[in-house]
């Protein structure tokens, strides 16, 4: 090889280079802007998404009044208030519901097919490890809500109006439903 043909093959190599930055820069420029329009506003209309913000953004405290209804009052860290008002309030259930009732409202929806992770009622394979916990964890995952590796549980299944004792039979009947 001479000098010459040294140098000829540097500047084809520098252009063919040169050539590649720019087609990266190019499809990383389109596949942002492809992102923006689509995915990322799905991401930004996905409750769950939206819950966690709610969360973030809460005030640190909140002042109960003496004699006052302060129902909407929950413990720092606790299940969070109603992301928005109107729903909660339509999708208010009854004080007697039974936990098959509360399960068909408020959990079926993710657990009935097992979506986005969560196990699927009825389901062994997925109960099992989590029957190892107890039932107390378990309740009080549905509580509280819970990010495991599989995905997030909202609390109360996003139904914040769910009393304790709802939310605890809706996850009884779940554990029902697995064959013995
Ligand atoms: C938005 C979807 C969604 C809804 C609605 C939902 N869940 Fe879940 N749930 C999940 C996901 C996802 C997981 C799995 C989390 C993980 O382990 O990564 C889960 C896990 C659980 C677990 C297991 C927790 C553990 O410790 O392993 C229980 C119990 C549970 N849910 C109960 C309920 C009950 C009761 C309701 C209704 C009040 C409900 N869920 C509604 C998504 C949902």
């Amino acid at each position: 090889m001479t000098a010459e043909e040294d140098r000829k093959f540097f500047d084809t190599f520098m252009l063919v280079l040169g050539a590649l930055v720019v087609i990266s820069i190019g499809i990383f420029i389109l596949a942002n802007s492809m992102a923006a329009r689509t995915q990322e506003v799905h991401i930004k209309e996905d409750p769950a998404f939206q819950q966690r913000n709610v969360g973030r953004i809460r005030p640190v405290g909140q002042v109960a009044v003496a004699g006052a209804d302060n129902s909407e009052i929950r413990d720092p860290g606790g299940p969070r208030p109603a992301l928005a008002a109107a729903p909660a309030a339509a999708a208010q259930p009854a004080a007697d519901l039974t936990g098959e009732d509360v399960y068909k409202v408020a959990c079926t929806a993710c657990h009935g097919a097992g979506i986005a992770g969560a196990p699927k009622t009825g389901a062994v394979a997925a109960w099992e490890p989590r029957l190892a916990q107890g039932m107390d964890t378990l309740v009080t995952h549905a509580i509280e809500g819970f990010q495991g590796e599989a995905g997030y549980m909202p609390p109360r299944g996003g139904l914040s109006s769910l009393t304790d004792e709802q939310v605890r039979d809706a996850v009884q009947y779940m554990v029902d439903q697995l064959p013995n």
